[in-house]
């Protein structure tokens, strides 16, 4: 093979949070968690991973870069991915380049992967879930990969073990499966994003200056150490995830709040109860969540759910759109922009919900009254600058091959980064 032909393909695939969480693992190499997890995957339109895949005769060895910097392939999970994409991998035909590739040959040749976030990876909203169900979606893609989302998704799954729930739009389901080799260890789709599509969710990027244990690490560190894992995999998830399926096929926002909130404070609390403790959210996170528990019980009934991450950042999960406006003002009232930062980059992602809080610009910040379930107490205090900035989203759908050639990140004749 002596051409210089280079084929490529490009995806994009959205991140997901955990309503119901994964952590702790029972095989650290195959990534085989200790209880089933549930997601809400996030529109691709507000936070995605985009990527382009190649292959040519001319490559010496597999490439990859991310958000333009290279990267090396040499860690175990991708190495597990590539190894397990190759043996699936097909003849591909591309008659108009003239292109030929037998199964066999995909054991020789090189690929090239390059990456992008449209969000900040350091902001840490799960780019590694985004980012390794992308890498497995377009290389599936590209080697001609006979297999159903399911089958990827267990590809996926040992690159990093969220990624899994990204093959799908919607609510997901990873089943933590029983089989030692991981084969049934496998994501599957709840209901699409049309199910549920009065949702909105609006996501508080926190400030913060510490250096966070990574999920890997922390979940390691827990179950080696904590006893409250074990009750919590063996007997409150099995429960929760029953409970939390019916009230997502039932539109059961009570429910779905009260499990989503109570799943995130448990995992917090197993990562406290780990030694050394681990403390993912701080000060913000915590005002966060005081400020919807008290809207929530002043209102009787759940409006907005929250839950946090291996990190401080809150997802917060509004009714419909009228409790995201009510959402919004609250979240604006305590945690105003400073001064110097405007209203545009403050509130990204879906700005319509801005406008339906009648927010227009900073006056009209400060002009926000204080909410009704504090007004009898001392005055509210605020928070300023303790919030970097607000994305508003939604539920989203699952991977989708980009056909623009303007969205390739690799050069057509090169396949080096553009
Ligand atoms: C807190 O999937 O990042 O986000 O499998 O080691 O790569 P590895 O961990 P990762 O852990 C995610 C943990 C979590 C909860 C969740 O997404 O379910």
């Amino acid at each position: 093979m002596a051409e210089k032909w280079v084929l490529m393909v490009t995806a994009q695939t959205p991140t997901n949070i955990a309503v119901i969480k994964y952590w702790g693992k029972r095989d650290e190499n195959l990534i085989l968690p200790i209880n089933d997890s549930i997601s809400v995957t996030l529109d691709p339109q507000h936070l995605c991973t985009t990527t382009s895949v190649a292959v040519s005769p001319a490559f010496t060895h597999d490439r990859m870069w991310l958000n333009g910097k290279e990267i090396s392939l040499s860690g175990g999970r991708y190495q597990n991915c590539l190894r397990e994409l190759r043996a699936r991998a097909s003849d591909v035909e591309d008659e108009e380049k003239g292109i030929k590739i037998a199964k066999k040959d995909w054991e020789k040749l090189h690929v090239h992967i390059a990456s992008y976030n449209n969000f900040p990876t350091a902001a840490g909203l799960a780019s590694s879930a985004a980012g390794f169900a992308c890498l497995v979606f377009s290389l599936a893609k590209l080697m001609n990969v006979k297999e159903d989302h399911s089958k990827l998704s267990a590809i996926a799954r040992q690159g990093s073990g969220s990624a899994c729930r990204s093959l799908y739009g919607g609510f997901v389901k990873w089943i933590m499966g029983k089989e030692e080799n991981g084969s049934d260890s496998i994501a599957v789709q709840l209901a699409d994003e049309k199910h549920w599509g009065d949702l909105v969710i609006i996501i508080a990027v926190v400030c913060s200056r510490q250096k966070e244990t990574s999920s890997t690490s922390g979940m390691r560190e827990t179950v080696e150490t904590s006893m409250l894992i074990e009750h919590r995999a063996k007997e409150v998830v099995p429960r929760r995830i029953i409970q939390m399926e019916e009230a997502i096929k039932d539109h059961d926002f009570p429910s779905f709040s009260r499990l989503a909130c109570s799943d995130s404070n448990q995992f917090h609390a197993v990562c406290l109860d780990t030694s050394p403790p681990i403390f993912y959210m701080n000060d913000t996170s915590h005002r966060i969540i005081s400020c919807i528990e008290k809207w929530n019980r002043f209102e009787g009934t759940p409006q907005v759910a929250y839950t946090f991450d291996a990190g401080p950042n809150a997802v917060l999960i509004a009714h419909n759109r009228n409790a995201a406006k009510l959402l919004l003002q609250r979240l604006l009232f305590y945690f105003p922009p400073q001064s110097d930062t405007d209203l545009s980059s403050y509130v990204i992602g879906d700005k319509s919900i801005l406008e339906d809080a009648g927010v227009h610009n900073m006056k009209d910040i400060e002009a926000l009254a204080a909410p009704p379930e504090v007004k009898d107490n001392t005055p509210a205090q605020k928070y300023k600058g303790d919030v970097s900035y607000f994305i508003c989203t939604r539920p989203g759908k699952g991977p989708v091959l980009l056909n623009d050639e303007t969205k390739e990140l690799l050069n057509a004749e090169t396949g080096l980064p553009n």
